[in-house]
């Protein structure tokens, strides 16, 4: 696992949306897989004016989300359909045919879930693969718990990531309690993993992360010990406390 600190939210983001435009310049048919959430936010601006500014160019990248909730529509507000098209989709040269988000409206959810992967597979696998990291080491909605999914997969939110989440929503009884996400397994399988954090609120997970030797489902991000190709971002309030 390499681990990059940088002195802030903005620092991080822009090393991490440079990596990106690297690897899409190396690869203009790259398949990248996108989190939703604050975290990316800053990186995904930077991205915006790599493009506008800079002619970085997503007319053949295709990406793959890692999260959904479940039973929203995808013109909510606070769905991850929403949030992807606004923040990042709606401001670049993206194919919106080729960018896929888990569809939490499936009439058949499993069976999705299972086609989500072949369609990843199909693709050619995921190239890069960002993440952002739950307070409680919940990677994509991979939440602690005895056993962890293999592949994408309806899951139950914790409490404490429906609180979490509450933030985006007028209240947190709006907030969906069950949601559709890429598994552990999902994840393993993208070639490269960049996984970003920032703030003081992420310090205890990331030192907890960064200081594992054993890999436990307790700690689902633990998992990412077994990968050869991790690269975490950070600043320093995430990593210092
Ligand atoms: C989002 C996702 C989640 C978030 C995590 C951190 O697609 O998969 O695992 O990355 O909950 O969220 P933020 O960045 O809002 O702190």
């Amino acid at each position: 696992m390499r681990v990059i600190v940088e002195k802030d939210y903005d620092t991080m983001s822009k090393v991490a949306a440079n990596i990106m435009k690297e690897e899409i310049n190396k690869n203009l048919s790259i398949v990248l897989g996108l989190a939703t959430g604050s975290t990316p936010v800053g990186m995904y601006k930077e991205l915006i004016r790599l493009h506008k500014e800079e002619g970085l160019d997503f007319s053949n990248v295709t990406t793959f989300n890692l999260d959904e909730y479940v039973g929203i529509d995808e013109e909510h507000p606070n769905s991850y359909h929403y949030f992807m098209k606004d923040i990042l989709f709606d401001h670049i040269n993206i194919n919106l045919e080729n960018t896929f988000i888990p569809n939490g409206k499936s009439k058949d959810l499993h069976g999705y879930c299972k086609q989500y992967d072949k369609l990843i597979k199909e693709k050619g696998g995921i190239d890069l693969q960002i993440l952002g990291i739950g307070e409680n080491g919940h990677i994509a909605f991979n939440e602690p718990d005895e056993e962890l999914n293999v592949g994408t997969s309806i899951v139950n939110l914790t409490e404490s990531t429906v609180e979490a989440n509450s933030r985006f929503f007028d209240s947190i009884d709006e907030v969906p309690k069950t949601a559709i996400t890429m598994g552990i397994g999902s994840i393993m399988k993208a070639k490269n993993i960049i996984l970003l954090a920032s703030g003081k609120n992420k310090s205890k997970v990331i030192k907890q992360l960064l200081k594992a030797d054993k890999i436990t489902t307790k700690l689902p991000a633990s998992m990412l010990l077994l990968h050869p190709n991790v690269t975490v971002i950070v600043d320093e309030e995430a990593y210092n406390g």
